[in-house]
């Protein structure tokens, strides 16, 4: 929540669209000192209107231009300015700013922050974020033809390119200093649609299948009672969403829960662990499978198919049977997911649960979650550790606490840069 807020009401900006093509793309927008700044402030609403969180630096150049007020009023988030702002390391330190987004966009780059970020100079919050990020750059330059054509812009230009950032070359026409050329920002919305195609094409995952199980399973005692647990499938369907659009091509086996399909992903929806094994079997073979699923450990021998009533004071045993190990089973088959990772949700003796657990179910990767005294089911955060089998034994890695949807974030980021290290993972 910022002070500006309020200055700037909410339902304009919101998106209409109920499946917005930015929709939980997170960027970062750069703003440099040109006098096309102005036009960012219409970029912003363009860009949240296409679903986007945008987050904004303004450069000592840019709020020549414009004021961080505006900037902070439409984007309804913080606008970092200064390196050396004590607040502002201690809200979002910028090597977190240059990491916690998919996309840097500079918009609009001016030649003096386009030869800084060429040279790696780290002289200001914006060309120490370029220098610090290890996320996707976009650059839409704007300036003085005279200033585009220079040698030394193009020589930086040329080296940007090489370098793997992306450009939106600027448009000829009349510019505001009165001179005619190239150097002019683009029409926002064509920025706009650079930065969907930019996420339309950026997919690693292209090509790869993925299946996730979540939520919980119902284990049916009689016709109107089951055992069940309390998953609500947040994290499965998070990182469902997000394997989708990393561009992989998603199954999600889910047990009954109340969290929306997710976008672009194909939904098996089931009851009991038994159901849920048969669809994950359907669905080989699989490059990725994630099992999120709390699956029931355990079920009624059977069934019955009358309500069962109570009979006075007198206690009612029930016999449990257990239920398969979907994981377990992905691990043996013969059509084994390339990369299978589990989760393991423990209440005590974590580590060596999860060494154990790693070992025993047969998976690739495990990812560990306390949920000692009622932490995680439900909740919208969580922390977990990543345990990955390695030829020389097993690694660790703490993920910090963060949203569910960051989470997914993080684990897919780690799966594409698994794919990106080894052909075939695990
Ligand atoms: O044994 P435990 O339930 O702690 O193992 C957790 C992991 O195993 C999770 O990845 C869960 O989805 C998976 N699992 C499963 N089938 C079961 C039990 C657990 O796939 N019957």
């Amino acid at each position: 929540m910022t002070p500006f807020k309020n200055i700037c009401p909410a339902p304009i900006l919101a998106p209409m669209n109920p499946h917005p093509p930015l929709a939980h793309r997170r960027i970062l927008l750069i703003i440099a000192g040109s006098i096309a700044a102005y036009k960012s402030l219409d970029l912003i609403r363009r860009l949240r209107e296409a679903g986007a969180d945008v987050r904004c630096i303004l450069t000592r150049g840019g709020a020549q231009f414009i004021t961080p007020l505006s900037v902070a009023a439409l984007s309804e988030n913080h606008v970092y300015t200064d390196l050396f702002s004590l607040t502002d390391e201690q809200e979002m330190g910028h090597i977190r700013l240059a990491r916690d987004c998919d996309l840097v966009l500079v918009a609009p780059a001016s030649a003096n922050l386009m030869a800084r970020f060429a040279h790696g100079l780290a002289d200001d919050l914006a060309a120490t974020v370029l220098l610090a990020t290890d996320k996707p750059v976009l650059l839409a330059p704007a300036m003085n033809p005279v200033m585009w054509q220079n040698q030394a812009t193009q020589e930086n230009l040329a080296t940007l390119i090489r370098r793997g950032v992306k450009i939106i070359t600027p448009e000829s026409g009349d510019m505001a200093c009165g001179e005619t050329g190239a150097g002019r920002l683009p029409e926002i919305a064509e920025i706009v649609t650079r930065v969907i195609d930019f996420f339309t094409a950026h997919k690693p995952l292209t090509g790869k299948t993925a299946l996730v199980t979540s939520g919980p399973t119902h284990e049916p005692l009689d016709p109107v009672r089951f055992l069940g647990n309390r998953s609500s499938g947040k994290q499965g369907h998070a990182l469902a969403a997000e394997l989708a659009k990393a561009g992989a091509s998603v199954t999600l086996v889910s047990g009954p829960v109340s969290e929306a399909p997710p976008a672009g992903v194909s939904v098996i929806s089931v009851e009991t662990a038994d159901q849920m094994l048969n669809a994950c079997l359907t669905t080989l073979p699989a490059d990725i499978a994630i099992c999120a699923a709390a699956v029931a450990d355990f079920r009624p021998e059977a069934a019955t198919a009358t309500k069962i009533k109570k009979n006075g004071d007198a206690a009612l045993h029930l016999t449990l049977v257990p239920n398969p190990d979907i994981l377990a089973t992905l691990a043996r088959h013969p059509q084994r997911p390339g990369l299978l990772i589990g989760f393991a949700a423990e209440t005590n003796n974590h580590l060596e649960n999860a060494h154990r657990k790693l070992a025993a179910k047969g998976c690739d990767w495990l990812l560990l979650n306390d949920v000692s005294g009622g932490k995680v089911f439900g909740k919208d955060t969580n922390r977990l550790t990543l345990f990955r089998q390695t030829p020389t034994g097993t690694s660790q890695t703490d993920i910090p606490p963060q949203s569910k949807i960051d989470l997914a974030r993080h684990i897919v980021a780690a799966i594409i840069k698994e794919y990106a290290t080894h052909d075939h993972p695990a």
